[in-house]
């Protein structure tokens, strides 16, 4: 397999790009060929209706499923993910939607200790891997505001609600996506607090480079985080914006359909 490697990447570097990827579930396109780039710096919002193909998205480039045709190529390089772990390796992180999807989520503490800090990924990127010390910038903040969310390394998994697994979730996504971090619907079961504490943190991992795509129902969430919008609609992509070039009056005539 590949190998992740934390070097800087300039920004605007294609990490991630899809040929006419496509998967079907019988005679239900869920995705249809869609073409797309994600680069360094990205901060894309995935929004369509119910159905759209969303979270297939997600699934095929995370490796939980795998495409009935197209390409996707991460890093210059063409990829057929057998399983997540494959993708993680190369430094892919994701948030599911589905948290059942998921087979285990560490608790709070096994997602900072036992780890070389030097394997660290959004986090290495934005101290530097020599300046774990001095971890105080507003993402490491976050963070830790985030982590005091999470249940105890003593809590039984089963036991945890939530908003506590979510949180998990994305604290892990940011402390482990070192090329590309994918949420899916990240902040739907969070309360209003959490919510706030998740939206500085995605706006902290932006602000340093490490490509994110997050999917989101929530309009006012997206034109506060994205730089970029695409629209998923029926299964193809609708349009591929910038946030400064469009309205969420506009986006939702994409969503819907009303607009093409
Ligand atoms: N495992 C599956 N089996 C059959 N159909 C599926 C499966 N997963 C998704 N679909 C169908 O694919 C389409 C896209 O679903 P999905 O990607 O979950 O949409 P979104 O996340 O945008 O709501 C929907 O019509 C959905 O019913
Ligand atoms: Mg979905």
């Amino acid at each position: 397999m590949y190998e992740s490697t934390l070097r800087d990447r300039t920004p605007g570097t294609v990490v991630l790009r899809t040929k006419k990827l496509t998967k079907w579930y019988g005679a239900v396109k869920a995705l249809n060929d869609v073409d797309l780039e994600i680069r360094t710096g990205d901060v894309v919002a995935l929004v369509g209706d119910n159905g759209a193909g969303k979270s297939t998205f997600a699934k095929l480039i995370s490796g939980a499923i795998t495409p009935t045709s197209g390409i996707i190529e991460f890093l210059g390089q063409d990829v057929e993910f057998q399983d997540p772990s494959q993708a993680r390796k190369l430094g892919i992180e994701t948030v599911y939607q589905d948290l059942a999807l998921v087979p285990h989520i560490d608790v709070g503490g096994n997602l900072f200790l036992g780890r070389e800090p030097t394997k660290f990924g959004s986090l290495g990127r934005i101290f530097g891997i020599l300046d774990l010390k001095s971890m105080r910038t507003s993402a490491w903040a976050s963070l830790e505001r985030l982590k005091v969310k999470l249940p105890s390394v003593t809590t039984p998994i089963g036991s945890m609600s939530g908003g506590q697994r979510q949180a998990t979730a994305i604290a892990r996504s940011v402390l482990w996506g070192s090329e590309l971090i994918l949420m899916d619907e990240p902040v739907a079961a969070l309360g209003v607090q959490e919510t706030e504490e998740a939206l500085k943190l995605i706006e902290d991992v932006a602000s340093h480079g490490v490509p994110l795509v997050v999917i989101s129902h929530n309009l006012e969430h997206v034109f506060r985080v994205a730089n970029r919008i695409i629209v998923f609609r029926l299964g193809r992509l609708a349009v591929d914006i910038q946030t400064k070039d469009t309205t969420p009056q506009e986006i939702v005539g994409y969503i819907t359909g009303a607009k093409k």
